[in-house]
């Protein structure tokens, strides 16, 4: 009921993205932790093996920063980026809370090229953005992701995505989280969802695993050459 309700605000907020800003979504922080934080720890779980001990890591599009101050204590260098001030806020809260110095969050677009140097770090994370965003900027995205890193590790929705309750439950929750979002993820469905993003974006999958009963997929990737 409290999502529904918020939805609808948001969604006429939404309408006029001027008033609130643009990256602003009523869920930011502390909500979505609370909606969504016990599948971002069986997310941590499933990305763990991918992540290569005492690197560098970059978590684009990270929300509240729950991946990237999970992977603190695995890596060297932490850095998380995403667009949504009330995101960043938070994470950057935590780090402080939790004392982290080689962890830092970044308030910014992940198609800006001037963000972060070539081959700046080990592996980029793109953790359950790329189905919210229109088609070319998930492909900047991607192009951005391979600029920095050479390896990417992507989890977002399977499509199509499976008529069982979880895939229920993410259909419901991108219903709520407002017109645009529920917008972007309704055309990553019908284009086939990561296959034909990756294909479109000159990569190649070499590692591959699923999680939430199979609604989420994670795919490890490279640039073709
Ligand atoms: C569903 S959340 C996922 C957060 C986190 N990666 C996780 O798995 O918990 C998607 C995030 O992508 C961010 N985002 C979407 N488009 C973006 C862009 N162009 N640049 C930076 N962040 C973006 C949103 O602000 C949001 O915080």
């Amino acid at each position: 009921m409290l999502f529904a309700v918020s939805s609808a605000i948001a969604g006429v907020w939404q309408v006029k993205p001027e008033r609130v800003g643009r990256n602003w979504h009523y869920y930011d922080g502390t909500m979505y932790v609370i909606a969504l934080g016990e599948f971002a720890a069986e997310m941590a779980k499933t990305l763990t093996p991918f992540i290569p001990d005492r690197g560098s890591l970059l978590d684009l599009c990270c929300g509240p920063g729950l991946l990237s101050l999970h992977f603190a204590a695995k890596c060297q260098r932490v850095v998380g980026l995403d667009h949504a001030l009330g995101m960043i806020r938070y994470a950057e809260k935590q780090r402080r809370r939790q004392g982290l110095k080689h962890v830092s969050f970044v308030h910014g677009d992940a198609t800006d090229r001037s963000a972060f140097a070539d081959h700046e770090f080990d592996v980029v994370i793109l953790s359950m953005a790329l189905h919210e965003m229109p088609l070319e900027v998930g492909q900047a995205t991607l192009a951005e992701a391979k600029r920095v890193a050479e390896r990417v590790v992507i989890a977002d929705y399977a499509a199509p995505l499976p008529r069982h309750l979880p895939g229920m439950v993410f259909r419901y929750l991108e219903f709520v989280a407002g017109f645009q979002h529920l917008h972007g993820f309704l055309k990553y469905q019908r284009h086939g969802g990561l296959d034909f993003l990756l294909e479109s974006c000159n990569l190649r999958v070499i590692g591959e695993t699923d999680a939430v009963r199979r609604s989420i997929r994670i795919v490890d990737v490279r640039a073709v050459n």
